[in-house]
């Protein structure tokens, strides 16, 4: 949302550019429309709505680049999260809708916005940045790939599916009153992840609100009702979307499974109706209607990864220390006295346990004996448990660990399970 108290960002770049944050309606108007120009017309809404009426964001998120005839010529924003992780809270930032006027590329204008939005991104306390981005590309600004899922998901065609074994299921659109309803069918949902979204009540509200159209976020959801009337689950689908050839379902509450036959039916009737080749379900394996779709014949599609940069590792570890010390309590290592020194390389970390809980992780100069050695990059989906140290090895001859605490680093980084529903 737009603050008109909160104070301006604004810098002054060689060829009389400005690169700032937005402050105004007006201002924004003029980014929104600018995006709009190098994504696509929906991407107009999503912009206004985003920083007009989502209750997280805040016009210093903003940040674009105008020219001496205060033409919007780049831009960028840092979307901000709050992820739940274990036994903790963390905030990232998304790093969202970059963009360059086509004739103002290759001059260093997006290296700009990423000295402020690194700016933005350490003022907020986040602990991680991540995106959808484009391929390559942000790999020179320090993300990784962290194995956590984005997109493709699990294709399933209509004549797949049985028909339902109880009639009377129905499915309306939600409105803002169902926020609480839909919050808690959420939270059920997400209790199946490591690592997950939080979604605040402002956020639902935001959610399911009327917002300006069109916008490239934009999903219908759905409230399925029993037979009896009662709330049986929920399901989002969006608008815009990868594979346009196929409707998707983004989003899905657990349901029993007669309900959840009732969706998988609705979803083929759309389809069929909508004249689409199929449905996909871009939902996390714990997913019991994505499971169903498993049984009766459903087709990887494959998926994409959130990128991920962490540009304080130590910090990051030591926010995750009650995670660690869950995971020592559960183990042989339980009750753990000792200090591990992991060597990324170009930075040392050493962790300091006292009785299974981490005291600290804090950068050193050198590194004692270290359990493990991994580049930093690497780390990332490791620490995160997109990927299990075997995993990185086999493509990353310089990851490994010191032979004795092999254990060890197996149970202090896992693989997770990990889904990011949208907040926006
Ligand atoms: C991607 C995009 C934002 C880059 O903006 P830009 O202002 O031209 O970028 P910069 O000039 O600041 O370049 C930043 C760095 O990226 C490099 N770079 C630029 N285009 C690149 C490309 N297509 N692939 C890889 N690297 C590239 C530059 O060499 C520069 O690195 P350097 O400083 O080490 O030389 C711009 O090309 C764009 O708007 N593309 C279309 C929209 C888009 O794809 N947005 C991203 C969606 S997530």
């Amino acid at each position: 949302m737009i603050d008109p108290h909160e104070p301006i960002f604004s810098v002054e770049l060689p060829e009389s550019l400005t690169l700032r944050s937005v402050s105004t309606y007006d201002e924004l108007e003029r980014v929104a429309a600018f995006n709009g120009l190098i994504h696509g017309p929906e991407v107009i809404g999503f912009t206004a709505n985003l920083f007009a009426a989502h209750p997280d964001t805040r016009g210093r998120d903003l940040l674009y680049i105008k020219n001496e005839n205060n033409e919007v010529i780049a831009s960028g924003c840092l979307i901000p999260w709050k992820l739940h992780f274990g036994e903790v809270d963390l905030l990232a930032g998304e790093l969202g809708i970059v963009g360059t006027r086509e004739d103002y590329r290759g001059r260093g204008l997006n290296r700009h916005l990423m000295g402020a939005f690194w700016q933005r991104f350490a003022d907020r306390g986040c602990l991680l940045s991540i995106i959808q981005g484009i391929p390559y590309f942000y790999r020179q600004y320090g993300y990784e790939y962290a194995h956590l899922p984005l997109e493709g998901g699990w294709r399933l065609q209509p004549d797949q599916i049985p028909a339902p074994i109880t009639e009377g299921y129905t499915f309306r659109p939600a409105v803002p009153d169902d926020a609480m309803l839909l919050a808690a069918l959420y939270e059920a949902q997400a209790g199946y992840q490591d690592i997950s979204a939080r979604r605040t009540a402002g956020i639902w509200r935001y959610l399911l609100s009327d917002l300006r159209k069109p916008d490239a976020m934009e999903h219908e959801t759905l409230v399925v009702v029993s037979p009896q009337g009662d709330p049986a689950g929920y399901i989002r689908l969006p608008k815009y979307r990868f594979y346009e050839n196929l409707i998707a379902v983004d989003e899905c509450s657990e349901l029993s499974f007669p309900a959840g036959l009732a969706v998988l039916n609705e979803l083929a009737r759309r389809a069929l109706a909508q004249g689409q080749d199929g449905i996909r379900f871009n939902l996390p394996p714990t997913s019991g209607l994505l499971k169903l779709a498993q049984a009766y014949g459903a087709a990887s599609l494959g998926g994409y990864s959130w990128q991920v940069r962490v540009p304080d590792m130590a910090a990051l570890l030591t926010h995750l220390g009650p995670v660690f010390s869950a995971r020592l309590a559960g183990s042989p290592f339980s009750g753990l006295n000792r200090k591990l020194s992991l060597d990324l390389y170009r930075q040392h970390i050493e962790m300091d346990f006292c009785g299974g809980a981490l005291k600290s992780a804090v950068f050193v100069k050198h590194c004692q004996d270290p359990i493990l050695r991994i580049p930093p990059e690497q780390a990332v989906p490791l620490v995160l448990g997109g990927r299990t140290l075997d995993e990185i090895s086999a493509s990353y001859p310089d990851a490994s660990p010191q032979h004795l605490w092999k254990p060890l680093i197996q149970v202090l980084f896992p693989k997770t399970r990990a889904f990011l529903a949208t907040i926006y």
